[in-house]
């Protein structure tokens, strides 16, 4: 092991801790518009004792595939994937749609994807850097997708459609069941993104929240993306594309000569199993309950809020599905700028002409409670309220 010169590392870490001091950190609770997370204790120690392994190579390090497997099938059965299914591990949402319509393209041949206005932007650059052509629909008032205009656009171009369960802006789920039917009934893929709301949907459910079904328990779902760096409490970057059939990961794979498997599908080579023990340690740490207890009590922040913003004379865009609420505001930009010389970080939308907040795990009532005279503060200099 290299010897390592005290002198010089604690130069070294001395300018990066200078560097850090400028960036802010989800423990402070000032992020609130962002859908990562303050990654759970265990799932950090998990990630620096893994650090070296490469599950690109997974015969160098059979332990941690194994832990890979037991983490998949803890989504697995959270999803309610049949037999047949398989988990490809991915960076993140952007790499599992990427990953889905790489998949979609291939069994299918063809390029055209319905979605609606609240898929997320991975949805473009994956239009550019596979050819595909996206077919946008405008939202119902509910700001999900209409499936009258979805069903006017099914022709025989069509190699996917995509279901959002959970939208980056304001946390709304589409009709999947009623995409489930159409796209069994017209043979056609249909990939789910829940990179957000697949560690949420699942315990608003047992919350007896009245959410759809989402998952594979739906037989026309045929992949879907969940994020552990989001709501599954865990560290940059982890989420996972589940897909309905094994085999289609074929597809994707090619040969790999000078590693220990024979195939590789997917992107990425070289991946870090870091990332994947942090996942799997939190999943074991929290199981099903640990999870529902996290959604029970986001979900009482986000009531909380919606409360805190109503009794201040701001209207929501609609009824949070989630936690996520979108204020209505008719100067978004300036009052996100008023915001950040407050010392907050929340996120605009223009195109809905509001603020999105989060209510990620580390945000408290205790925190709304110190927000919430900033946001008034906010409003009344640029003249909302
Ligand atoms: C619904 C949805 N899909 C995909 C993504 C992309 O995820 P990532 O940034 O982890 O690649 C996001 C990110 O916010 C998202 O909200």
């Amino acid at each position: 092991m290299a010897s390592i010169n005290k002198k010089k590392e604690k130069k070294i870490f001395k300018e990066l801790v200078s560097f850090q001091q400028r960036d802010f950190c989800f423990s402070s609770g000032h992020i609130l518009g962002s859908m990562c997370t303050q990654p759970h204790p265990i799932a950090r120690e998990a990630y620096i004792q893994f650090l070296e392994t490469n599950l690109g190579d997974p015969e160098l390090c059979p332990g941690t595939k194994e832990i890979e497997s037991r983490f998949i099938a803890f989504i697995s059965k959270l999803l309610h994937a049949p037999k047949t299914s398989e988990g490809q591990i991915v960076s993140g949402g952007t790499e599992g749609n990427i990953t889905a319509m790489w998949i979609a393209k291939q069994l299918s041949r063809k390029k055209e994807v319905i979605l609606s206005e609240n898929a997320h932007f991975s949805f473009q650059k994956i239009a550019s850097l596979m050819n595909m052509k996206p077919i946008e629909l405008p939202l119902t008032s509910e700001y999900i997708m209409d499936i009258t205009k979805m069903k006017k656009e099914i022709h025989k171009g069509i190699a996917a459609v995509i279901g959002i369960a959970g939208s980056t802006e304001l946390g709304t789920i589409d009709p999947i069941p009623e995409l489930s039917d159409i796209c069994s009934d017209e043979h056609i893929f249909l990939h789910v993104d829940a990179a957000f709301g697949g560690f949420v949907i699942p315990f608003l459910r047992e919350l007896h929240y009245n959410v759809p079904q989402f998952d594979f328990k739906l037989k026309g779902v045929s992949t879907i993306s969940i994020d552990s760096h989001k709501m599954g409490y865990s560290a940059i970057p982890l989420g996972t594309l589940m897909i309905r059939q094994k085999h289609w990961l074929e597809s994707i794979s090619v040969e790999s000569p000078y590693i220990s498997c024979e195939k590789q599908a997917g992107i990425l080579g070289t991946r870090s199993g870091a990332p994947v023990a942090a996942a799997y340690a939190v999943t074991q740490y929290l199981g099903f309950q640990g999870y529902k207890s996290m959604v029970e009590s986001c979900m009482n922040v986000t009531n909380y809020t919606k409360k805190r913003l109503e009794e201040l004379g701001l209207s929501l865009v609609i009824r949070p599905t989630m936690n996520i609420v979108g204020v209505k505001l008719k100067k978004p930009g300036q009052i996100v700028k008023k915001l950040s010389e407050k010392g907050w970080r929340v996120n605009k939308v223009e195109r809905l002409s509001c603020i999105r907040l989060v209510l990620m795990s580390q945000i408290t009532k205790k925190i709304i409670d110190e927000f919430i005279p900033s946001l008034k503060k906010a409003c009344e200099e640029v003249g909302e309220l």
